[in-house]
Protein backbone atom coordinates (compact mmCIF):
# COMPACT_ATOMS: atom_id res chain seq x y z
CA UNK A 1 0.00 0.00 0.00
CA UNK A 2 1.39 3.63 -1.19
CA UNK A 3 1.07 6.57 1.22
CA UNK A 4 -1.67 7.85 -1.20
CA UNK A 5 -3.79 4.76 -0.40
CA UNK A 6 -3.70 4.51 3.35
CA UNK A 7 -4.39 8.38 3.76
CA UNK A 8 -8.01 7.78 1.26
CA UNK A 9 -10.80 8.27 3.15
CA UNK A 10 -14.09 6.81 2.13
CA UNK A 11 -15.61 10.37 1.98
CA UNK A 12 -13.27 11.42 -0.15
CA UNK A 13 -14.03 8.44 -2.09
CA UNK A 14 -17.21 8.91 -2.56
CA UNK A 15 -16.41 12.41 -3.61
CA UNK A 16 -13.88 11.41 -6.26
CA UNK A 17 -16.63 8.81 -7.86
CA UNK A 18 -19.28 11.06 -8.09
CA UNK A 19 -16.43 13.88 -9.77
CA UNK A 20 -15.51 11.21 -11.69
CA UNK A 21 -18.95 10.40 -12.93
CA UNK A 22 -19.59 14.21 -13.68
CA UNK A 23 -16.82 13.74 -16.15
CA UNK A 24 -18.39 11.65 -18.18
CA UNK A 25 -18.18 13.04 -22.26
CA UNK A 26 -16.81 15.86 -20.40
CA UNK A 27 -12.93 14.80 -20.93
CA UNK A 28 -10.49 14.44 -18.58
CA UNK A 29 -10.36 15.33 -14.59
CA UNK A 30 -7.13 15.31 -12.64
CA UNK A 31 -7.12 11.83 -10.09
CA UNK A 32 -5.14 9.86 -8.07
CA UNK A 33 -1.92 8.56 -10.39
CA UNK A 34 -2.64 5.61 -12.49
CA UNK A 35 -0.44 3.20 -11.13
CA UNK A 36 -1.93 3.87 -7.74
CA UNK A 37 -3.08 0.62 -5.83
CA UNK A 38 -6.48 0.17 -6.65
CA UNK A 39 -7.94 -2.13 -3.77
CA UNK A 40 -6.26 -0.47 -0.99
CA UNK A 41 -7.57 2.44 0.05
CA UNK A 42 -8.03 2.62 3.93
CA UNK A 43 -11.06 0.99 6.01
CA UNK A 44 -13.08 3.50 7.70
CA UNK A 45 -16.22 3.11 9.40
CA UNK A 46 -19.01 1.66 7.45
CA UNK A 47 -21.59 4.84 5.75
CA UNK A 48 -24.54 5.03 3.41
CA UNK A 49 -23.27 4.98 0.04
CA UNK A 50 -24.69 8.21 -1.87
CA UNK A 51 -27.17 6.95 -4.68
CA UNK A 52 -27.12 10.07 -7.22
CA UNK A 53 -24.20 11.13 -9.76
CA UNK A 54 -23.75 10.24 -13.28
CA UNK A 55 -22.22 6.97 -13.44
CA UNK A 56 -23.86 4.40 -10.42
CA UNK A 57 -21.48 4.48 -7.36
CA UNK A 58 -20.91 1.30 -6.94
CA UNK A 59 -19.32 0.32 -9.96
CA UNK A 60 -15.85 2.08 -8.69
CA UNK A 61 -16.91 2.03 -4.55
CA UNK A 62 -13.37 1.61 -2.99
CA UNK A 63 -12.85 -0.45 -0.95
CA UNK A 64 -14.89 -3.23 -2.49
CA UNK A 65 -17.02 -4.06 0.55
CA UNK A 66 -16.35 -7.56 2.03
CA UNK A 67 -19.88 -9.46 0.40
CA UNK A 68 -21.32 -9.20 -2.90
CA UNK A 69 -24.70 -11.12 -4.51
CA UNK A 70 -25.90 -11.24 -8.16
CA UNK A 71 -29.53 -11.50 -9.09
CA UNK A 72 -30.81 -11.70 -13.05
CA UNK A 73 -34.55 -11.23 -13.50
CA UNK A 74 -36.91 -12.06 -16.16
CA UNK A 75 -39.32 -9.33 -16.61
CA UNK A 76 -43.07 -9.88 -16.88
CA UNK A 77 -44.10 -6.25 -17.38
CA UNK A 78 -46.56 -5.23 -20.71
CA UNK A 79 -44.77 -2.16 -22.15
CA UNK A 80 -43.09 0.64 -22.39
CA UNK A 81 -44.67 2.72 -20.09
CA UNK A 82 -44.80 -0.49 -17.61
CA UNK A 83 -40.67 -1.10 -17.89
CA UNK A 84 -40.87 3.09 -16.63
CA UNK A 85 -42.57 2.43 -13.80
CA UNK A 86 -40.69 -0.99 -12.73
CA UNK A 87 -37.57 1.25 -13.16
CA UNK A 88 -38.88 4.14 -10.82
CA UNK A 89 -39.80 1.57 -8.54
CA UNK A 90 -36.52 0.61 -8.46
CA UNK A 91 -35.01 3.73 -8.39
CA UNK A 92 -37.09 4.99 -5.31
CA UNK A 93 -36.70 1.47 -3.02
CA UNK A 94 -32.61 1.67 -4.14
CA UNK A 95 -32.38 5.51 -3.03
CA UNK A 96 -33.91 4.30 0.12
CA UNK A 97 -31.77 0.99 0.82
CA UNK A 98 -28.41 3.10 0.43
CA UNK A 99 -29.12 6.10 2.46
CA UNK A 100 -31.12 3.61 5.18
CA UNK A 101 -34.65 5.07 4.82
CA UNK A 102 -36.06 3.64 7.75
CA UNK A 103 -39.40 1.37 6.82
CA UNK A 104 -42.91 2.45 7.28
CA UNK A 105 -44.53 1.41 10.13
CA UNK A 106 -48.08 0.16 9.56
CA UNK A 107 -51.14 -1.00 11.88
CA UNK A 108 -49.96 -4.76 12.56
CA UNK A 109 -53.48 -6.29 10.84
CA UNK A 110 -51.18 -5.82 7.13
CA UNK A 111 -47.57 -7.54 6.76
CA UNK A 112 -44.83 -5.13 8.10
CA UNK A 113 -43.38 -3.08 5.32
CA UNK A 114 -40.25 -4.87 5.37
CA UNK A 115 -38.80 -8.21 6.72
CA UNK A 116 -37.24 -7.02 9.66
CA UNK A 117 -33.82 -8.56 9.18
CA UNK A 118 -32.41 -5.30 10.28
CA UNK A 119 -34.09 -4.57 12.80
CA UNK A 120 -35.92 -1.03 13.67
CA UNK A 121 -33.51 1.28 11.26
CA UNK A 122 -31.18 -0.28 9.31
CA UNK A 123 -27.48 0.32 10.13
CA UNK A 124 -25.12 1.86 7.71
CA UNK A 125 -23.05 -0.95 5.92
CA UNK A 126 -21.66 0.01 2.68
CA UNK A 127 -24.57 -1.11 0.52
CA UNK A 128 -24.55 -0.74 -3.35
CA UNK A 129 -26.74 -1.91 -6.04
CA UNK A 130 -26.26 -1.57 -9.69
CA UNK A 131 -28.83 -1.88 -11.82
CA UNK A 132 -27.34 -3.83 -15.20
CA UNK A 133 -29.86 -4.72 -18.69
CA UNK A 134 -29.55 -7.06 -20.62
CA UNK A 135 -29.92 -7.89 -24.48
CA UNK A 136 -32.93 -9.69 -24.47
CA UNK A 137 -34.96 -6.49 -22.79
CA UNK A 138 -34.31 -4.83 -26.76
CA UNK A 139 -36.71 -7.58 -27.91
CA UNK A 140 -39.83 -6.40 -29.79
CA UNK A 141 -41.48 -6.45 -26.31
CA UNK A 142 -41.12 -2.63 -25.42
CA UNK A 143 -40.05 -1.14 -29.06
CA UNK A 144 -36.58 -0.46 -27.72
CA UNK A 145 -34.82 -1.71 -30.54
CA UNK A 146 -33.02 1.10 -31.75
CA UNK A 147 -31.76 1.94 -28.94
CA UNK A 148 -29.85 -1.19 -27.72
CA UNK A 149 -26.30 -0.02 -26.66
CA UNK A 150 -24.36 -1.55 -29.95
CA UNK A 151 -22.22 -3.98 -28.68
CA UNK A 152 -24.64 -5.70 -26.18
CA UNK A 153 -25.25 -9.17 -27.59
CA UNK A 154 -26.58 -12.09 -25.28
CA UNK A 155 -23.21 -13.83 -24.23
CA UNK A 156 -22.26 -16.54 -26.79
CA UNK A 157 -20.54 -19.62 -25.52
CA UNK A 158 -16.74 -18.58 -25.35
CA UNK A 159 -13.54 -20.77 -25.05
CA UNK A 160 -13.55 -23.90 -22.47
CA UNK A 161 -17.38 -22.72 -21.77
CA UNK A 162 -20.43 -25.11 -20.59
CA UNK A 163 -22.65 -22.51 -19.85
CA UNK A 164 -26.31 -23.71 -17.93
CA UNK A 165 -29.20 -22.14 -19.55
CA UNK A 166 -30.52 -22.03 -15.42
CA UNK A 167 -27.40 -19.72 -14.27
CA UNK A 168 -27.23 -17.66 -17.19
CA UNK A 169 -28.30 -14.35 -19.01
CA UNK A 170 -31.56 -12.55 -18.00
CA UNK A 171 -33.33 -9.30 -19.06
CA UNK A 172 -32.16 -7.56 -15.55
CA UNK A 173 -29.23 -7.93 -13.20
CA UNK A 174 -29.10 -6.20 -9.91
CA UNK A 175 -25.64 -6.29 -8.12
CA UNK A 176 -25.38 -5.48 -4.89
CA UNK A 177 -22.43 -5.35 -2.19
CA UNK A 178 -22.36 -4.62 1.58
CA UNK A 179 -20.81 -5.60 4.38
CA UNK A 180 -22.67 -8.20 5.15
CA UNK A 181 -24.70 -11.28 4.10
CA UNK A 182 -27.83 -9.84 5.63
CA UNK A 183 -27.80 -6.82 4.53
CA UNK A 184 -27.40 -7.95 1.07
CA UNK A 185 -30.26 -10.17 1.77
CA UNK A 186 -32.38 -7.67 3.31
CA UNK A 187 -31.80 -5.21 0.18
CA UNK A 188 -33.01 -8.26 -2.19
CA UNK A 189 -36.03 -9.04 -0.57
CA UNK A 190 -37.16 -5.45 -0.43
CA UNK A 191 -36.42 -4.71 -4.18
CA UNK A 192 -38.45 -8.26 -4.99
CA UNK A 193 -41.00 -7.72 -2.45
CA UNK A 194 -41.69 -4.28 -4.42
CA UNK A 195 -41.40 -5.40 -7.91
CA UNK A 196 -42.74 -9.08 -7.20
CA UNK A 197 -45.55 -8.66 -9.83
CA UNK A 198 -42.86 -7.42 -13.11
CA UNK A 199 -39.34 -9.07 -11.88
CA UNK A 200 -39.14 -13.18 -11.75
CA UNK A 201 -35.75 -14.41 -10.06
CA UNK A 202 -33.64 -16.21 -12.98
CA UNK A 203 -30.71 -16.99 -11.20
CA UNK A 204 -28.34 -15.62 -8.51
CA UNK A 205 -24.64 -15.86 -6.85
CA UNK A 206 -23.57 -15.27 -3.80
CA UNK A 207 -20.41 -14.93 -2.31
CA UNK A 208 -17.51 -12.22 -0.81
CA UNK A 209 -14.36 -10.87 -1.25
CA UNK A 210 -11.84 -10.24 1.69
CA UNK A 211 -10.48 -6.67 0.90
CA UNK A 212 -8.32 -4.27 2.07
CA UNK A 213 -11.64 -3.10 4.32
CA UNK A 214 -11.71 -6.72 6.03
CA UNK A 215 -8.43 -6.86 7.68
CA UNK A 216 -6.36 -8.61 4.70
CA UNK A 217 -3.00 -7.18 5.52
CA UNK A 218 -2.04 -7.83 1.60
CA UNK A 219 -4.62 -5.16 0.60
CA UNK A 220 -5.62 -6.84 -2.78
CA UNK A 221 -8.33 -9.84 -2.03
CA UNK A 222 -7.52 -13.41 -3.18
CA UNK A 223 -9.44 -15.52 -5.06
CA UNK A 224 -10.04 -19.51 -4.12
CA UNK A 225 -7.06 -20.19 -6.31
CA UNK A 226 -5.07 -18.17 -3.32
CA UNK A 227 -3.54 -15.11 -5.61
CA UNK A 228 -4.21 -11.73 -5.45
CA UNK A 229 -6.61 -10.87 -7.75
CA UNK A 230 -7.16 -7.37 -9.10
CA UNK A 231 -3.92 -5.66 -8.36
CA UNK A 232 -3.45 -4.77 -12.06
CA UNK A 233 -6.92 -3.34 -12.62
CA UNK A 234 -6.92 0.75 -12.97
CA UNK A 235 -7.71 2.77 -10.20
CA UNK A 236 -11.13 2.81 -9.88
CA UNK A 237 -10.71 6.59 -8.08
CA UNK A 238 -9.23 8.07 -10.76
CA UNK A 239 -11.99 9.59 -12.64
CA UNK A 240 -9.77 9.92 -15.89
CA UNK A 241 -8.95 6.40 -16.21
CA UNK A 242 -12.55 5.47 -15.61
CA UNK A 243 -13.47 7.59 -18.44
CA UNK A 244 -10.92 6.08 -20.67
CA UNK A 245 -11.86 2.48 -19.81
CA UNK A 246 -14.99 2.07 -18.11
CA UNK A 247 -17.86 4.60 -19.07
CA UNK A 248 -19.13 4.57 -22.30
CA UNK A 249 -18.36 8.23 -23.39
CA UNK A 250 -20.59 10.97 -25.59
CA UNK A 251 -18.10 10.33 -28.75
CA UNK A 252 -18.50 6.43 -28.74
CA UNK A 253 -21.47 6.33 -31.30
CA UNK A 254 -23.91 4.91 -28.80
CA UNK A 255 -27.86 5.83 -28.38
CA UNK A 256 -27.36 8.95 -25.44
CA UNK A 257 -29.07 7.46 -23.37
CA UNK A 258 -26.12 5.07 -22.64
CA UNK A 259 -23.75 7.60 -22.01
CA UNK A 260 -22.28 7.13 -18.11
CA UNK A 261 -23.27 3.46 -18.67
CA UNK A 262 -20.56 1.03 -18.68
CA UNK A 263 -20.79 -2.95 -20.79
CA UNK A 264 -20.60 -5.38 -17.68
CA UNK A 265 -19.51 -8.77 -18.18
CA UNK A 266 -20.32 -11.93 -15.60
CA UNK A 267 -18.62 -15.08 -15.76
CA UNK A 268 -19.91 -17.43 -13.11
CA UNK A 269 -16.34 -19.89 -13.85
CA UNK A 270 -15.88 -23.10 -11.44
CA UNK A 271 -12.39 -24.08 -9.88
CA UNK A 272 -11.75 -27.51 -9.79
CA UNK A 273 -9.59 -26.30 -6.77
CA UNK A 274 -8.96 -30.26 -5.30
CA UNK A 275 -6.96 -30.65 -8.69
CA UNK A 276 -5.58 -27.07 -7.84
CA UNK A 277 -4.34 -28.03 -4.37
CA UNK A 278 -2.17 -30.98 -5.81
CA UNK A 279 -0.42 -28.75 -8.18
CA UNK A 280 2.80 -27.71 -7.73
CA UNK A 281 3.67 -24.06 -6.67
CA UNK A 282 6.13 -23.33 -9.42
CA UNK A 283 3.28 -24.58 -11.82
CA UNK A 284 0.55 -22.35 -10.24
CA UNK A 285 2.80 -19.66 -10.09
CA UNK A 286 4.49 -19.86 -13.47
CA UNK A 287 0.41 -20.29 -15.06
CA UNK A 288 -0.52 -17.16 -13.40
CA UNK A 289 3.17 -15.12 -14.08
CA UNK A 290 3.21 -13.86 -10.26
CA UNK A 291 3.91 -15.17 -6.86
CA UNK A 292 1.29 -16.66 -4.82
CA UNK A 293 1.77 -14.79 -1.87
CA UNK A 294 3.03 -11.57 -2.14
CA UNK A 295 1.34 -11.29 -6.00
CA UNK A 296 4.46 -9.20 -7.59
CA UNK A 297 5.26 -10.28 -11.08
CA UNK A 298 7.71 -13.74 -11.56
CA UNK A 299 11.15 -11.83 -11.05
CA UNK A 300 10.25 -9.15 -9.10
CA UNK A 301 10.08 -7.90 -5.69
CA UNK A 302 6.35 -5.97 -5.18
CA UNK A 303 2.86 -6.55 -6.02
CA UNK A 304 2.52 -3.53 -8.18
CA UNK A 305 5.90 -3.53 -10.03
CA UNK A 306 5.65 -3.60 -13.27
CA UNK A 307 6.05 -7.24 -15.02
CA UNK A 308 9.07 -5.82 -17.29
CA UNK A 309 7.72 -7.74 -20.72
CA UNK A 310 9.80 -5.79 -23.24
CA UNK A 311 12.99 -6.97 -20.92
CA UNK A 312 11.89 -10.53 -21.36
CA UNK A 313 10.69 -10.82 -24.86
CA UNK A 314 11.22 -14.54 -25.15
CA UNK A 315 9.09 -15.54 -21.71
CA UNK A 316 12.09 -16.97 -19.79
CA UNK A 317 10.81 -14.93 -16.72
CA UNK A 318 7.41 -14.87 -17.47
CA UNK A 319 5.92 -17.23 -19.98
CA UNK A 320 4.51 -16.01 -23.30
CA UNK A 321 1.69 -18.39 -22.33
CA UNK A 322 1.24 -16.97 -18.74
CA UNK A 323 -2.53 -15.35 -17.82
CA UNK A 324 -0.86 -12.23 -17.42
CA UNK A 325 0.96 -11.95 -20.07
CA UNK A 326 -2.24 -12.85 -21.90
CA UNK A 327 -4.52 -10.72 -20.57
CA UNK A 328 -2.22 -7.29 -21.06
CA UNK A 329 0.68 -8.19 -23.27
CA UNK A 330 0.86 -4.29 -22.54
CA UNK A 331 1.90 -3.47 -25.93
CA UNK A 332 0.29 0.16 -27.27
CA UNK A 333 -2.18 -1.73 -29.05
CA UNK A 334 -3.83 -3.91 -26.37
CA UNK A 335 -3.70 -0.88 -23.66
CA UNK A 336 -7.59 0.32 -24.86
CA UNK A 337 -8.57 -3.56 -23.86
CA UNK A 338 -7.96 -2.58 -20.51
CA UNK A 339 -11.32 -3.06 -17.69
CA UNK A 340 -12.15 -2.93 -14.71
CA UNK A 341 -12.55 -6.29 -12.88
CA UNK A 342 -14.76 -6.47 -9.78
CA UNK A 343 -15.70 -10.30 -9.29
CA UNK A 344 -16.29 -12.11 -5.76
CA UNK A 345 -15.09 -15.93 -4.91
CA UNK A 346 -18.53 -18.51 -4.45
CA UNK A 347 -18.53 -21.18 -2.68
CA UNK A 348 -21.80 -23.70 -3.43
CA UNK A 349 -21.21 -26.79 -1.14
CA UNK A 350 -20.34 -29.71 -3.24
CA UNK A 351 -21.10 -31.67 -6.06
CA UNK A 352 -22.19 -35.31 -6.62
CA UNK A 353 -19.23 -36.29 -7.04
CA UNK A 354 -18.05 -34.95 -3.41
CA UNK A 355 -15.76 -32.07 -5.21
CA UNK A 356 -15.96 -28.76 -3.50
CA UNK A 357 -18.18 -26.42 -5.73
CA UNK A 358 -16.64 -23.37 -6.09
CA UNK A 359 -15.10 -20.40 -8.21
CA UNK A 360 -15.22 -17.16 -9.13
CA UNK A 361 -18.13 -14.60 -10.16
CA UNK A 362 -16.17 -12.89 -12.52
CA UNK A 363 -17.54 -9.22 -13.06
CA UNK A 364 -16.06 -6.83 -15.97
CA UNK A 365 -17.18 -3.31 -16.32
CA UNK A 366 -15.86 -1.78 -19.77
CA UNK A 367 -16.45 0.98 -22.34
CA UNK A 368 -16.48 -1.63 -25.26
CA UNK A 369 -17.11 -5.53 -24.77
CA UNK A 370 -15.27 -5.49 -28.06
CA UNK A 371 -12.20 -3.94 -27.37
CA UNK A 372 -11.90 -4.96 -23.75
CA UNK A 373 -13.41 -8.27 -22.54
CA UNK A 374 -13.67 -9.98 -26.14
CA UNK A 375 -10.52 -8.84 -27.25
CA UNK A 376 -8.65 -10.37 -23.78
CA UNK A 377 -11.07 -13.20 -23.82
CA UNK A 378 -9.57 -14.23 -26.98
CA UNK A 379 -6.29 -13.57 -26.24
CA UNK A 380 -7.02 -16.34 -23.16
CA UNK A 381 -7.70 -18.83 -25.44
CA UNK A 382 -6.02 -22.32 -24.84
CA UNK A 383 -4.45 -20.73 -21.82
CA UNK A 384 -2.84 -23.68 -19.23
CA UNK A 385 -5.35 -22.35 -16.09
CA UNK A 386 -8.58 -23.74 -18.52
CA UNK A 387 -7.62 -27.01 -17.21
CA UNK A 388 -8.55 -26.00 -14.06
CA UNK A 389 -12.03 -24.00 -14.30
CA UNK A 390 -15.01 -23.67 -16.02
CA UNK A 391 -16.90 -21.55 -17.15
CA UNK A 392 -20.63 -22.24 -16.45
CA UNK A 393 -22.94 -18.86 -16.49
CA UNK A 394 -23.04 -15.20 -16.34
CA UNK A 395 -23.92 -13.14 -19.26
CA UNK A 396 -23.50 -10.07 -20.88
CA UNK A 397 -24.46 -6.69 -19.44
CA UNK A 398 -25.13 -3.01 -19.91
CA UNK A 399 -25.21 -0.97 -16.44
CA UNK A 400 -27.64 2.11 -16.63
CA UNK A 401 -25.80 5.39 -16.28
CA UNK A 402 -26.67 7.14 -12.94
CA UNK A 403 -29.30 9.11 -11.48
CA UNK A 404 -27.68 12.61 -11.94
CA UNK A 405 -30.41 14.50 -9.36
CA UNK A 406 -32.93 14.16 -7.69
CA UNK A 407 -36.76 13.65 -9.33
CA UNK A 408 -35.45 11.33 -12.47
CA UNK A 409 -34.66 7.80 -12.25
CA UNK A 410 -32.32 4.82 -13.67
CA UNK A 411 -33.17 4.31 -17.42
CA UNK A 412 -35.90 7.37 -17.42
CA UNK A 413 -33.71 8.07 -20.90
CA UNK A 414 -33.91 4.76 -22.02
CA UNK A 415 -37.55 4.28 -21.88
CA UNK A 416 -38.46 8.12 -22.93
C1 LIG B 1 -11.27 -18.36 -12.79
C2 LIG B 1 -10.80 -17.57 -13.73
C3 LIG B 1 -9.76 -16.51 -13.49
C4 LIG B 1 -8.85 -16.40 -12.49
C5 LIG B 1 -8.64 -17.35 -11.31
C6 LIG B 1 -8.09 -15.21 -12.72
C7 LIG B 1 -7.07 -14.77 -11.92
C8 LIG B 1 -6.26 -13.69 -12.18
C9 LIG B 1 -5.11 -13.29 -11.42
C10 LIG B 1 -4.60 -14.03 -10.18
C11 LIG B 1 -4.58 -12.20 -11.99
C12 LIG B 1 -3.31 -11.46 -11.55
C13 LIG B 1 -3.54 -10.38 -10.56
C14 LIG B 1 -4.35 -9.23 -11.07
O1 LIG B 1 -3.85 -8.33 -11.77
O2 LIG B 1 -5.55 -9.22 -10.77
C15 LIG B 1 -5.41 -11.87 -13.12
C16 LIG B 1 -5.23 -10.82 -13.95
C17 LIG B 1 -6.06 -10.49 -14.99
N1 LIG B 1 -7.12 -11.23 -15.45
FE1 LIG B 1 -7.77 -12.95 -14.71
N2 LIG B 1 -8.55 -14.61 -13.86
C18 LIG B 1 -9.57 -15.37 -14.36
C19 LIG B 1 -10.31 -15.13 -15.47
C20 LIG B 1 -10.19 -14.02 -16.26
C21 LIG B 1 -11.04 -13.70 -17.38
C22 LIG B 1 -12.22 -14.53 -17.87
C23 LIG B 1 -10.60 -12.50 -17.86
C24 LIG B 1 -11.15 -11.70 -19.02
C25 LIG B 1 -11.57 -12.23 -20.13
C26 LIG B 1 -9.47 -12.09 -17.06
C27 LIG B 1 -8.78 -10.92 -17.23
C28 LIG B 1 -7.69 -10.54 -16.48
C29 LIG B 1 -6.97 -9.29 -16.69
C30 LIG B 1 -7.31 -8.22 -17.72
C31 LIG B 1 -5.95 -9.26 -15.76
C32 LIG B 1 -4.92 -8.17 -15.55
C33 LIG B 1 -3.72 -8.45 -16.37
C34 LIG B 1 -2.70 -7.32 -16.20
O3 LIG B 1 -3.03 -6.19 -16.53
O4 LIG B 1 -1.60 -7.64 -15.71
N3 LIG B 1 -9.25 -13.02 -16.10
N4 LIG B 1 -6.42 -12.79 -13.22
Amino acid sequence: MNARGRGFSRRRFVTGALTAGAAVGAGAIGGCSADAPPNSAAPSAPRFVPFDGTTQVGITLVPPPARALMAAFSLQVADRAGLGTLFGELTSEIRGLMSGRPPEVRDDAYPPVDSGLLGETPPPDDLSVVVSVGASLFDDRFGLADRLPPELVTMPFLANDRLDPERSHGDLLLSFEAGHSDTLQFALRQLMRRTRGEMVLKWMTEGYTRGAGTGNAGGTPRNLLGFKDGTANPDARDGELMDRYVWVGADDGHPEWAVGGSYQAVRIIRMFVEFWDRTQLAEQEALFGRYKLSGAPLGMEQEYDDPRFDDDPDGQRISLDAHIRRANPRTPESDESRMLRRGFSYSRGFDRAGRLDQGLAFISYQRSLQKAFLAVQARLKGERLEEYVLPEGGGFFFALPGVPEPGRFLGDALVA
